[in-house]
C-alpha cells in the first residue's frame, strides 16, 4: 500500500493562512512535515484551544496521533524552538511527537548577528528579513560549512567546526561590521546544552519516511512563506534563501516527487506582503490602511505591518503553475464583506504594454495593475459553512478568481477559527 503526501504552500507573498488551512487537514493527517525555512515563518491557528502563533513547531502539533517533524530541508534555532514547545506546554498542547531531522542546519546565534547587519549592508537591495538568522544559516550550509543538528551531540565535532568557522565569521563580523566576536568555548557549551535537550527529538528521517509510506499513512507538508520568495522563482533579491515550492518540499522533506498527491495553493482574497520586492496590486492610500485593519495584517514573527493591496491574478496564477498546484484554498474573504466594490488585478501594463506573466524584479516594479472591477456583498459571511450559504457576488468573485487561475477551488475561509471554513 502506498501512502498519500499533500503539500500545502503559498501562492502569494506568505501569510496567506497556509497555518490554519494545515491544522485544518492535520486532522487526518499522520505526519505533518515542514520542509524549508525556520523561525521565520509565523503560522497562525485558531482552535478550540486558543490562538497560537507557531514559527518553527508543525502545525499538525495539534493533532497528538500527527507525528510532526522539521524536515531536513529547515534551519533550527534551539533555543526559540524549546520555548516555543513549552509555550505550547503550558496551554496544554501534548509536543511530544516532534521530531527533528538530524541533516537540518542549525541557526546559530552569530547568523541572528549577520542577518541584522548584512541587511542593513545591503542598502538599495536591503530584503527587510524577519532577523531570524536564516539567510546566514542556509549561507553556511551552501558553504559547507554549516552546523548540523547531528553535530550538537559530539563536542568533537562541533570543536572541529568551530575552528574553522568562528575566525571567518569574527573576521566580517568586528573588521566590517563593528560587532564583538564570539567566544569559542562559549559558543561550544552553549551548542552542547541545546544537543543535550534536543537529543531524544534528533532523528533519521530516512527510515522513518519510507515506513509510513509503506504503511499507507497520510503525510501533510507544511510549506512556509510561497514562491514570490523563493530564492530561484522569486523576486530575487527580495526573497528568502529556500525554496518554498512543491519541489522544494520533495527535497526538504526527503519524499521523491512522484509520491506528492496533492498539491494546495494557499491564497486570500487579496494581497499582502512584508518586507522590500515589487507588488504592482500594492495599495499605498486609505483603502490600504482600512484592508490592513479589517485584515488584521501585522506579521506574525515580527508584528509589523504588511503592505496590502487587490487580488494579484498575475502572481498567483505563475505561483500555481510553478508548484504544480492541483486547487486552490482561498482564505480571509470574510475581510472584504463590507467593500462596495473589489478590483482584482488581472494583468499589468507595462510601457503601453498588457502583460499577463510575471516578468523579472525590476520589470515588474514598475508595472501598472489593469483592474477588473467586481461588485462587493456587503453582507457578513463569517457564518457560511457551505458554497450555498454565500451572498450571489461573493461566489461570483471566488468564480472570477478560480478562472483566473485556473484551478479548482479547495475551500474558502470566512474566518480565523478552523471551523470557519467551506470546503468545496
Ligand atoms: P500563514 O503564515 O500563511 O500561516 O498565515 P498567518 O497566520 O501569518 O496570517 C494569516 C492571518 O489571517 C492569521 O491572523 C489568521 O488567523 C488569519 N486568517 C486565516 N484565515 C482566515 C480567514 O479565512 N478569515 C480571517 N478573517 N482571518 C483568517
Ligand atoms: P510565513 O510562513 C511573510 C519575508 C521577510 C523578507 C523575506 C526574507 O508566515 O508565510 P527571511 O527572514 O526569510 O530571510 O526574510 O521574506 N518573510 C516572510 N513574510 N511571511 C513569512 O512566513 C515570512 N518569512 C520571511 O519579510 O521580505
Ligand atoms: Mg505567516
Amino acid at each position: 500500500m502506498s501512502g498519500s503526501v499533500t503539500v500545502v504552500v503559498g501562492t502569494q507573498w506568505g501569510d496567506e493562512g497556509k497555518g490554519k488551512l494545515v491544522e485544518l487537514l492535520s486532522g487526518q493527517a499522520d505526519a505533518c512535515i515542514r520542509f524549508q525555512g525556520g523561525g521565520n515563518a509565523g503560522h497562525t491557528v485558531v482552535n478550540d484551544a486558543g490562538e497560537f502563533k507557531l514559527h518553527q513547531v508543525p502545525c499538525g502539533i495539534f493533532n497528538p496521533a500527527c507525528v510532526c517533524l522539521m524536515g531536513t530541508g529547515t534551519v533550527i534555532d534551539p533555543p526559540a524552538i524549546m520555548e516555543e514547545l513549552e509555550g505550547l506546554s503550558r496551554k496544554g498542547v501534548a509536543v511530544a511527537q516532534l521530531l527533528l531531522s538530524d541533516r537540518a542546519h542549525v541557526v546559530m546565534p552569530y547568523h541572528k548577528l549577520l542577518d541584522e547587519v548584512e541587511d542593513t549592508a545591503r542598502g538599495a537591495y536591503r530584503v527587510e528579513t524577519t532577523k531570524r538568522g536564516i539567510g546566514p544559516a542556509y549561507t553556511d550550509k551552501v558553504a559547507r560549512i554549516g552546523i548540523r543538528l547531528q553535530d550538537l551531540l559530539s563536542a568533537d565535532v562541533l570543536r572541529d567546526k568551530l575552528e574553522i568557522l568562528l575566525p571567518r565569521h569574527n573576521a566580517l563580523l568586528t573588521t566590517l561590521y563593528g560587532q564583538q566576536p564570539f567566544e569559542q568555548e562559549q559558543v561550544l557549551a552553549e551548542c552542547l546544552k541545546w544537543g543535550e535537550w534536543l537529543k531524544p527529538r534528533i532523528v533519521d528521517t530516512v527510515p522513518l519516511l519510507r515506513s509510513l509510506l509503506k504503511e499507507g499513512k497520510q503525510l501533510l507538508l507544511e510549506g512556509q512563506l510561497s514562491a514570490m520568495k523563493d530564492i530561484d522563482w522569486g523576486s530575487y533579491p527580495f526573497v528568502t534563501s529556500s525554496s518554498p515550492t512543491a519541489a522544494g518540499a520533495a527535497t526538504g522533506a526527503g519524499i521523491a516527487p512522484r509520491q506528492i498527491t496533492r498539491v494546495i495553493g494557499v491564497a486570500k482574497a487579496y494581497s499582502t506582503q512584508v518586507g522590500t520586492g515589487p507588488m504592482p496590486a500594492e495599495l499605498k492610500d486609505e483603502q490600504g490602511e482600512r484592508l490592513r485593519r479589517l485584515g488584521g495584517e501585522f506579521g506574525a514573527t515580527t508584528g509589523r505591518p504588511r503592505r496590502t493591496g487587490w487580488f494579484d491574478a498575475v502572481v498567483t496564477r505563475y505561483v500555481s503553475e510553478i508548484n504544480g498546484c492541483s486547487d486552490l484554498a482561498l482564505t480571509k474573504l470574510d475581510v472584504l464583506d463590507t467593500l462596495p466594490e473589489i478590483p482584482i488585478c488581472v494583468a499589468y501594463r507595462y510601457r503601453g504594454e498588457r502583460i499577463e506573466e510575471v516578468p523579472g524584479p525590476a520589470t515588474h516594479e514598475a508595472c501598472e495593475p489593469v483592474y477588473e472591477v467586481l461588485p462587493g456583498w456587503q453582507t457578513s459571511t463569517s457564518d457560511a459553512r457551505a458554497l450555498q450559504d454565500l451572498p450571489r457576488n461573493a461566489r461570483a468573485y471566488l468564480d472570477r478568481l478560480a478562472e483566473l487561475v485556473q484551478l479548482p477551488i479547495h475551500s474558502v475561509g470566512v474566518g480565523p477559527h478552523r471551523a470557519q471554513t467551506i470546503l468545496t
